[in-house]
């Protein structure tokens, strides 16, 4: 069979896990997607730079728009970051091109989601994010599919990695900020710039997202209050526990007869439950549900090899014809976002 040729922009910590996962498990993909994959073409800042493999083969474009629209791919996969340019023109225009997209990337999603959605069912060609929200685990599709029949009440759960970890080992291992923080950089949990994970921006976008999935309603990050975790202390820490409490940053959403209601914050959450147990970079998204009822999902947030998992899944969907609605259903079905009223504090 033709293989599926896959241009890839961005090349750092999930584009180099992406290139690692086709390494090791090409022939175990090929049969799961019904013929080969494989990366083409690529696209980074820095042509010289070691990413551990031999792109010797592959056509480098110094332009990822262009790459997104070169006849040399099938798919493009967009794994730069950022809610602009070049990420928000490069996956317009391998949408206008006909070109399927897979993304990470939940900033352009939160700012721009509604229009790409409906730029890809004009098109009646595949926008998958699976990746873009809580790295390895896959809620994107399990909202969107397995979850087709409920009614969804509320979503929430701990959904930035770096900010858990961070949270985690300043609690387990009396660590300050900065350095976990620096940590959780090294190990490539950390957007480029860690403001968005620490000031809970991150954790917003993401939230966007399921909030759209959940409720069927456009993406709304700016309805969003966000606090984020700079001004937890040790301190904090340690009074909460000696309380019997965890400190986690939660990204959550409630609809009601009034409208929807979305907040980030760090939260006291009782320890023993499955949401404080969920520790170090891993997620945990919780989802209440009328006929499945109540469900959670844990497993690695961020990283480079959950997420280039995430990542590949979408590009097997893609190889073997699964077409869905990026927001479950076609974006011009999607209603309008209407906010809750404010609580009184
Ligand atoms: P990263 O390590 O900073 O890598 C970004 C890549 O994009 C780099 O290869 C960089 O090139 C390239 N790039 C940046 N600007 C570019 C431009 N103008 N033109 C061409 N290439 C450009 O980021 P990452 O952690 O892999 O994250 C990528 C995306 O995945 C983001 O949307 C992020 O939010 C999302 N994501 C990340 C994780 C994670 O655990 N890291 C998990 C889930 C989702 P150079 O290498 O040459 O500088
Ligand atoms: N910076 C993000 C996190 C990457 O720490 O969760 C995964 O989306």
């Amino acid at each position: 069979a033709n293989s599926l040729k896959l241009g890839v922009a961005g090349l750092g910590t999930v584009g180099t896990g992406l290139l690692d996962l086709l390494a090791k498990h090409g022939a175990l993909v090929a049969r799961r997607a019904g013929r080969p994959v494989e990366i083409t073409a690529v696209s980074a800042r820095d042509k010289a730079k070691n990413r551990g493999h031999d792109l010797s083969k592959l056509a480098w474009f110094d332009d990822p728009v262009a790459l997104a629209k070169s006849d040399k791919i099938d798919v493009f996969v967009e794994l730069m970051g950022g809610d602009g340019d070049p990420a928000k023109a490069a996956v317009t225009a391998a949408l206008q091109a006909g070109k399927p997209v897979v993304t990470a990337n939940k900033a352009l999603l939160a700012h721009h989601g509604a229009g790409l959605a409906k730029l890809a069912d004009d098109k009646g060609i595949a926008l998958n994010f699976e990746a873009s929200v809580a790295g390895g685990i896959p809620i994107v599709k399990t909202m969107r599919e397995a979850l087709a029949g409920n009614q969804t009440a509320k979503v929430f759960g701990i959904l930035n990695g770096t900010c858990n970890y961070i949270l985690t080992k300043m609690a387990q291992e009396g660590r300050s900020f900065a350095d976990v923080l620096k940590e959780a950089q090294e190990l490539g949990y950390a957007e480029a710039d860690p403001t968005f994970d620490i000031g809970g921006f991150d954790t917003a976008h993401k939230l966007a997202i399921l909030t759209s999935l959940a409720f069927g309603t456009e993406v709304n990050v700016a309805a969003i209050d966000i606090e984020g975790i700079e001004a937890v202390t040790l301190a904090d820490i340690r009074n909460a526990g000696e309380m019997g409490f965890k400190i986690k940053l939660l990204g959550v959403a409630v609809a009601s007869g009034e409208g929807i209601e979305q907040r980030v914050h760090p939260t006291l959450v009782p320890k023993g439950s499955p949401v404080a147990d969920t520790d170090g970079v891993f997620n945990a998204v919780v989802v209440h549900n009328d006929f499945a009822g109540d469900l959670m999902l844990e497993g690695r947030g961020a990283g480079a090899h959950p997420t280039a998992s995430a990542v590949l899944g979408d590009i097997v969907d893609i190889a073997r014809g699964n077409l869905r609605p990026a927001f479950g259903v076609p974006a011009k079905e999607l209603r309008k976002y209407k906010a809750a009223p404010k609580r009184a504090h």
